[in-house]
């Protein structure tokens, strides 16, 4: 041992100690914080977020005389830890459309976040929160409607029988469709 190095070994000891305090430290903090981030930029982590489209129901469920009809939307959940199968981020109204297609609405009110219903009788949608009436292929019925547009509607399409929509929320109170 150089006799030079002596005094300088506790420093030594000293330095390393606090350097692996100071990276254990940094660990501590960073894991979670990417963890969160992971979560909150993760679509299906978000209840308004976009994803792959999910399966929602089987087209014969779905009324042929244009009629909508209310389905939950069952999805995955991914966050940092853990994949949760069929998890329910929210719903919808499908309805087929002239010519066969297959509209799906998504079930919030965009005026204020209320759930719409669709009312058989009178043949479209009703907020049942300030009243705003929609048409049942979705758009504003009563100009009256405080509703700033209309329903939104979702992408969708039909595979192997079954109607897969592309799951996602919009902000409430802006006139135009805004992602949430
Ligand atoms: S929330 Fe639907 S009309 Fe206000």
């Amino acid at each position: 041992m150089n006799p030079k190095d002596s005094p300088a070994q506790p420093e030594r000891r000293e330095f390393i100690t606090k350097a692996c305090a100071l990276t254990a430290g940094v660990v501590a903090v960073a894991v979670p914080a990417a963890a969160g981030l992971f979560v909150l930029l993760d679509p299906l982590g978000r209840k308004g977020g976009a994803g792959e489209p999910v399966r929602v129901a089987s087209l014969e469920a779905i009324p042929e005389d244009g009629v909508p009809r209310k389905f939950s939307v069952l999805a995955t959940r991914v966050d940092a830890w853990n994949r949760t199968p069929n998890v329910p981020v929210g719903a919808v109204y499908l309805r087929r459309a002239a010519g066969g297609a297959v509209q799906a609405f998504n079930v919030v009110c965009p005026h204020a976040g209320c759930f719409v219903d669709y009312v058989d009788d009178a043949k479209h949608y009703l907020c049942p929160c300030h009243n705003s009436t929609f048409e049942a292929d979705g758009r504003i019925k009563d100009p009256k409607s405080p509703s700033p547009r209309g329903l939104d509607e979702l992408e969708t399409e039909v595979r192997e029988g079954a109607v897969w929509v592309k799951f996602r929320n919009y902000r409430a109170g802006e006139k135009d469709k805004l992602p949430a």
